[in-house]
């Protein structure tokens, strides 16, 4: 979408359709007061009054709510709503008159983040309308602001111009999104940035490093897998990022199968594979002055007569062993090899995602997602950007009691707890066993990465992470 700020009068905005925000309690700017369909307009949060004035022809008014409650989040909200009216009017462009308030950047940020969300659909695979051989798509938004937004709002485009393309990903399926299309676009955005580079490892050579994690999770697939690195090099002087993204391109629970209900969902459970490929180029894109290495280990989760069984005992890539007692706790076997990887290969503080546990659902719904960490400052670091872009996560704890849990009987590990007790912090302790001293945060996107149901996210894929882990990168900037 082509964002731009301008500072013209509201009469001259050349737009198919201006927005305009109202609190509660306060009138209409003074132009509008009269005009057809000003008597609707409310400034309750989320109520909607099109306004017709000569000029421009239409206007929409959306109710703010009240204006102490005025943030960032409810202008991604209020912009999510117009870019749908916009929709339904089949209008290219839109505009929105900066609402007035103490924080005009974090107000621009969620104007610009909420139109480019709310915009995105995924229809590439529905047939076309005859009628309607081009349906519209809304591609120019003018924010009427001060120019001293202009930088927040262009870093606002990259990011949610760069989570559309993870939603993208998350919402192709399967037999598209193969670990070898991940890799495919893991070497485009390696190709669109001078400062990434990109190395990618197949079958034999993931064999070859002992990652016994991933070969055991691929075994049962005929897809190849593949061990997706790519480097950012912003110069920074600061410490190494790591960043791990589960890249399972379809979990059938392998040998401990899933059962049918809902399957079809887990062509996501590369969900957190997604937010670190395009977190990557958006951060590349913003040209951030940090050192990135990510790594995402990709493979089908499958059953068949190759398939890892329960009980089988493998070797991970950090020399531990592990008893696979559930072959549908398969992430964190592939996560394990990548953050002892990850750490290798530099990263000096390292921050996994991924869809884990579905405990994480019943622990914390779809407004939060977990994050498990064994360092405080990194922890608090994650929940502050969390904030700040509405993708929250909520702390949960590690223990030695819960890693006791995770303790094997006859290997030095099991991936799966005898009992159904706090799974979500018992994968997180699994993955603990692979960091080291490093720090480390773990992110549960199981139920944030769709089915959200916000109105800039809608019920589908929504990119969960390519957001936090952008402004992550960007606050540790140095
Ligand atoms: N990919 C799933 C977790 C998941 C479930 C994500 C639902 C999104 C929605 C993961 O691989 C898994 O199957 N986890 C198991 C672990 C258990 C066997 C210890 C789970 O959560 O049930
Ligand atoms: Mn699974
Ligand atoms: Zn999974």
């Amino acid at each position: 979408m082509d964002v731009s700020v301008s500072q013209v009068e509201i009469p001259t905005v050349d737009a198919d359709l201006l927005a305009v925000g109202l609190c509660e309690g306060e009138e209409l700017p003074a132009e509008f007061a009269l005009a057809p369909g000003a008597a609707d307009a409310k400034g309750g949060f989320k109520k909607l009054a099109m306004l017709h004035p000569e000029r421009p022809t239409r206007v929409l008014v959306v109710g703010l709510g009240k204006r102490k409650e005025l943030d960032a989040e409810r202008a991604r909200i209020a912009a999510a709503l117009a870019a749908k009216e916009a929709g339904k009017l089949s209008a290219t462009s839109i505009a929105w008159a900066l609402p007035s308030s103490e924080d005009d950047a974090a107000l621009a940020e969620g104007l610009v983040t909420g139109t480019i969300l709310g915009a995105y659909r995924f229809d590439r695979f529905k047939g076309k309308d005859p009628d309607d051989p081009e349906p519209s798509v809304l591609d120019s938004l003018t924010l009427l602001a001060p120019d001293s937004v202009a930088g927040t709002a262009e870093a606002a485009r990259v990011c949610a111009e760069a989570q559309n393309r993870a939603r993208d990903l998350q919402s192709l399926p399967s037999n598209v999104a193969t670990p070898s299309f991940l890799a495919r676009r893991a070497r485009e955005i390696a190709s669109a940035h001078p400062a990434v580079s990109t190395e990618v490892l197949g079958r034999e050579e993931i064999a070859a490093k002992k990652m016994g994690g991933l070969v055991a999770v691929s075994q049962g697939s005929t897809e190849e897998p593949k061990l997706i690195v790519l480097r950012y090099d912003g110069g920074g002087s600061g410490k190494t990022l790591g960043l791990v993204g589960k890249g399972v391109t379809f979990d059938t629970g392998g040998i401990s199968l899933k059962t049918p209900a809902g399957m079809h969902e887990m062509k996501m459970d590369m969900s957190g594979a997604a937010a670190v490929l395009e977190a990557v180029g958006a951060i590349a894109e913003l040209g951030l002055a940090i050192d990135l290495v990510a790594v995402v280990p990709s493979t089908e989760n499958m059953p068949s007569g190759t398939a890892i069984k329960p009980g089988d005992i493998i070797t991970q890539y950090n020399g531990k062993t592990v008893e696979v007692n559930n072959t549908d706790a398969e992430g964190r076997l592939i996560l394990a090899d990548a953050l002892a990887y990850a750490i290798e290969l530099g990263a000096e503080r390292v921050v996994d995602i991924a869809t884990l546990t579905g405990a994480v659902m019943i622990a914390l719904g779809s407004s939060y997602a977990a994050v498990i960490s064994n360092d405080d400052v990194l922890a608090a670091e994650v929940e502050q950007v969390g904030r700040e872009t509405g993708e929250l996560v909520w702390r949960l704890p590690l223990h030695h009691e819960y890693k006791a849990l995770m303790k094997g009987t006859v290997a030095d590990l099991t991936n799966a707890a005898a009992k159904r007790k706090a799974g979500t912090i018992s994968a997180a302790s699994f993955l603990e066993e692979f960091v080291g001293e490093t720090p480390w945060a773990h992110l549960d996107i199981a139920g944030t990465a769709w089915d959200v149901g916000r109105a800039y996210t809608g019920n589908d894929a929504n990119g969960f992470g390519v957001r936090l882990l952008t402004a992550l990168a960007q606050s540790l900037a140095a």
